[in-house]
C-alpha cells in the first residue's frame, strides 16, 4: 500500500490563524508550513481512502493532484476517495466532510457508532449533509477488523475516553486507532493521532507494525499554559506528551528500533518544528521521524 501525511499538523494548522508563538511565527517567517491532521492510503487496485477530513482537505485534494496521486481524471465530479476513515469526531478531523458535499456519490464514511452518533446531534455534519450529497456510513468496532478493498483490511482499536469539547459525555471510547494491513505485501500501518497513555497492548501492537503514526501534540504536558495560551494541559486534553520521564518518547526509544516511527498530529506549539531546536535533535537522534505534508512511502 501506498501511505501519504496529507496534513502533519494538530487542529488549528501551522501556523494558526490568530496565534504568535514562537513556532507560528517561524512558520510564517520560513513559509515552511503545515495543514491539519490527516493521511490517505492506497491500495494496489488504485483506491484511495482517506483518514479523517479535516478543515485543509479542499487544498490537500489539490496538493495530490498536482503530486499525480489521481491518475484519471474522470469527467464527472465523483470523490477520489472509496471510503473515509474517522478515528474521532474531533472537529479537526471531521469539518472536511462538510467540503465534500460537492460530491456526485454518498460519502463512504466508516466511524464508530458514538462517533455517528456525535455527527448527527452535537456537530451534526451527517445530518447537513443528507440534503447535499448524502452518507453512506459503515461502522468501525474496536476489536474487529473491515475489509476495506481485497488487499486491505483496517482494525479499529480503542484507544481515548476523551469526548469532543462540544459533546457531554465523558464514559465511551471516543478516540480509536487504526491498524492497517496490507494482505498481499503481508505490512501493517498502525494510525495512532490522539494517544492518552501507552499501555503494554498497545506497545505490542506498535511493535508488531512495520510503521506507526504517533501522537506528536506536545512536547511538554504544560505546553499551552506554560505558553499563556491556554488552561488545559496535554493530559487533560487526551494527549500524552513527548517528553518526561513518563512521556511517549522514553517508550518510543525500544519501539522506533523495531519499526519505522512517525508523529503527527503536531501542535504549533511543539518545538520539534523549530529546525535544528534540541527537542527535534533529541527526537531525530532516537531515529524518530518528524511528519510532514506530502511525505509519502510504500508499505
Ligand atoms: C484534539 O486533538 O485534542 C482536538 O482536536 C482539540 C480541539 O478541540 O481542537
Ligand atoms: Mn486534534
Ligand atoms: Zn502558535
Amino acid at each position: 500500500m501506498l501511505i501519504r501525511i496529507l496534513g502533519a499538523a494538530a487542529g488549528g494548522g501551522y501556523p494558526q490563524w490568530n496565534c504568535h508563538c514562537h513556532g507560528c511565527e517561524t512558520a510564517r517567517d520560513s513559509g515552511v508550513t503545515l495543514t491539519q491532521s490527516s493521511i490517505a492510503v492506497q491500495s494496489a487496485d488504485g483506491s484511495w481512502f482517506l483518514i479523517n477530513a479535516s478543515p485543509d482537505v479542499r487544498q490537500q485534494i489539490e496538493v495530490m493532484r498536482a503530486a499525480g496521486c489521481f491518475n484519471s481524471h474522470s469527467g464527472n465530479r465523483s470523490l477520489p476517495f472509496a471510503g473515509i476513515l474517522l478515528t474521532d469526531a474531533e472537529i479537526d478531523h471531521t469539518t472536511g466532510l462538510i467540503l465534500l458535499r460537492e460530491s456526485t456519490a454518498p460519502l463512504n464514511i466508516y466511524s464508530t457508532t458514538t462517533v455517528k452518533q456525535a455527527l448527527t446531534s452535537g456537530y451534526p455534519l451527517f445530518s447537513t449533509l443528507k440534503n447535499y450529497c448524502d452518507v453512506k456510513w459503515s461502522p468501525l468496532t474496536p476489536g474487529e477488523v473491515t475489509k476495506l478493498t481485497t488487499d486491505i483490511e483496517v482494525e479499529a482499536f480503542a484507544l481515548s475516553n476523551k469526548a469532543p469539547k462540544y459533546m457531554e459525555s465523558k464514559e465511551a471510547v471516543w478516540g480509536i486507532g487504526l491498524t492497517i494491513r496490507d494482505i498481499i505485501t503481508n505490512s501493517t500501518l498502525t494510525y495512532a493521532p490522539g494517544v492518552g497513555s501507552i499501555n503494554i497492548d498497545l506497545q505490542k501492537r506498535f511493535e508488531n507494525s512495520n510503521c506507526i503514526f504517533i501522537d506528536g501534540t506536545f512536547w511538554t504536558d504544560d505546553e499551552l499554559p506554560s505558553l499563556g495560551i491556554g488552561a488545559r494541559t496535554a493530559q487533560a486534553m487526551g494527549h500524552l506528551p513527548l517528553s518526561g520521564d513518563n512521556g511517549s518518547l522514553s517508550q518510543l526509544k525500544s519501539i522506533s528500533t523495531l519499526c519505522k516511527t512517525i508523529l503527527i498530529h503536531i501542535n504549533n506549539t511543539n518545538p520539534i518544528l523549530i529546525p535544528h531546536s534540541p527537542e527535534r535533535q533529541t527526537v531525530e537522534s532516537m531515529g524518530v521521524e518528524v511528519g510532514y505534508d506530502g511525505l509519502t512511502f510504500k508499505l
